[in-house]
């Protein structure tokens, strides 16, 4: 075996697995102001940017041959109803007006997260009800928010619309919904597979987006279940879901795996926020090389199964591929 392995051009020729910029994606967070440009304390160079600052960050992803962007909103304020969501002068709705007037970035693919967590002001993904002590989080009434938010994106200027709420049958209505606004050619991303995770953690800082009470157990799926997962793809391929995303990454290699095998859509993975938290501490700490660790721990995502990958290691493994 080690003949193959003797020096870089045989290793790289007999290479099965390739990382290039062009299927990695990077999320932003889009916040009100101008000049705002506020690090996140868990995701060291993670910044939550006002509209100005975020337009510079898509040009050096743009230059840099990132494949797209994956955009979050933490708006001015919020309500139980998460109007911020699919106002049409909502956060995200204005920074995708932004993009789409700056032709530098038409290389890359606006992709705009549809949830209502960073919108609400109890911090869940869906209408909640409250009954004394227990509540629940109405499926049925959060669809047509949904699908509103999906229809402002889209209409903004979104070049996918990828609904990560986990509400059943959303991707149906959101489909419907923007087939009868026109918007028939915006495709949809399925966050198919999204378990209910602790590495999210870090995430709901940089998105002000943690549930005041309770937790997202009951609409996230359970993390021991790898079948169900499948049953969740299958069911918003057939709701009319262009491609399918699932998270997190690294601790759902298998489930990856598992979905190439069985779907013919294209994939993607999220590597998440908590994924990327730790990694970071352990580089801060000097107990792993950043790049070479970086980089397996994508190369690892594709080698599962994954057409692209959202990450927010995207700009450093870009300038290293
Ligand atoms: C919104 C959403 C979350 C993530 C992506 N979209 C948070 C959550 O479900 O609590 C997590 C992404 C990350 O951790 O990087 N529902």
């Amino acid at each position: 075996m080690r003949r193959l392995r003797r020096t870089p051009a045989l290793r790289s020729l007999v290479r099965e697995t390739h990382l290039h910029p062009g299927a990695l994606v990077y999320p932003l967070f889009l916040c009100p102001g101008e000049g705002v440009r506020k690090e996140v304390a868990s995701m060291p160079g993670v910044f939550n940017l006002s509209i100005d600052e975020a337009v510079k960050e898509a040009e050096s992803c743009a230059a840099l041959g990132l494949g797209g962007l994956l955009l979050f909103g933490l708006p001015a304020q919020k309500d139980d109803l998460a109007t911020g969501a699919y106002a049409a002068d909502g956060i995200v709705q204005q920074g995708l007006r932004a993009f789409k007037a700056n032709r530098s970035l038409d290389p890359l693919v606006l992709i705009a997260d549809v949830c209502l967590c960073e919108y609400t002001s109890h911090g869940h993904c869906g209408i909640v009800s409250k009954d004394g002590d227990s509540y629940t989080i109405e499926n049925d009434a959060t669809l047509p928010l949904l699908a509103r938010t999906a229809v402002s994106l889209a209409q903004a200027g979104a070049d996918i619309v990828a609904p990560s709420d986990m509400m059943d049958g959303r991707v149906e209505a959101i489909r419907a919904a923007l087939d009868a606004a026109s918007c028939e050619n915006t495709p949809i991303l399925s966050y198919a597979s999204k378990f209910a995770s602790a590495f999210y953690g870090p995430f709901r800082e940089a998105a002000d987006s943690a549930p005041h009470f309770g937790d997202r157990l009951s609409y996230q799926m359970d993390g021991a279940n790898l079948r169900e997962a499948m049953r969740e793809i299958d069911l918003d391929i057939a709701e009319g879901a262009d491609m399918v995303l699932m998270k997190p990454a690294l601790p759902y290699l298998d489930v990856i795996r598992a979905a190439r095998e069985r779907f013919d859509v294209p994939l993607g993975a999220y590597q998440v926020s908590g994924e990327y938290s730790m990694l970071h501490a352990a580089f801060q700490r000097g107990w792993l090389d950043p790049d070479r660790a970086m980089l397996e721990s994508l190369t690892s995502i594709r080698r599962a199964g994954a057409d692209f990958i959202v990450t927010y290691f995207a700009k450093d493994a870009a300038k290293l591929l």
